[in-house]
């Protein structure tokens, strides 16, 4: 499954679709085709501002559409440039609750060359929903959508 919807996501972005097409389109067919991936989203870092903007997602609307650098799971990686995977959200002491449901989560940062510019955030209301097949997974996704906004240069 995850090779083949890798694949989708090449040839969809083969397509040259604007970047906010781009990126809604790849959070609903990973969403959709993953059972434990309840939701996804794509967060970009502000240029001027140490704050995170959601761009795209798929699931349930997040109150949560800018978050400060340092907040939360999502605030964490921006500043660590690492991934982050997170089997029991009641654990942790920095994290933002979008929904009670959500039980685990995982943060992959997208980086252009070597710039952090933004991450990949998937929701599961199941704990202990990611390993590193996902790990690979969305640096795999992220790494074809870092391809793209280099080739068509889209502004973010
Ligand atoms: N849980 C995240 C906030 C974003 S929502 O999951 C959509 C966090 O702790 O940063």
């Amino acid at each position: 499954m995850y090779s083949t919807l890798l694949k989708h996501i090449e040839l969809f972005l083969y397509e040259n679709p604007t970047l906010q097409d781009g990126l809604d389109w790849i959070c609903n067919e990973i969403q959709q085709n993953l059972p434990n991936y309840d939701w996804v989203g794509f967060y970009f870092h502000h240029p001027k501002k140490k704050e995170l903007h959601l761009k795209a997602f798929a699931g349930k609307p997040t109150d949560h559409t800018v978050i400060p650098f340092g907040k939360g799971i999502c605030g964490q990686v921006a500043v660590s440039n690492q991934n982050f995977v997170v089997d029991d959200v009641s654990q942790q002491d920095n994290y933002i609750s979008c929904s009670m449901d959500v039980k685990s989560e995982i943060v992959i940062p997208l980086f252009v060359e070597t710039r952090n510019v933004g991450q990949i955030d998937v929701d599961s209301n199941t704990p202990s929903a990611f390993n590193q097949k996902d790990v690979d997974f969305l640096e795999a996704v992220n790494a074809l959508v870092s391809t793209f906004l280099l080739r068509t240069n889209a502004q973010f």
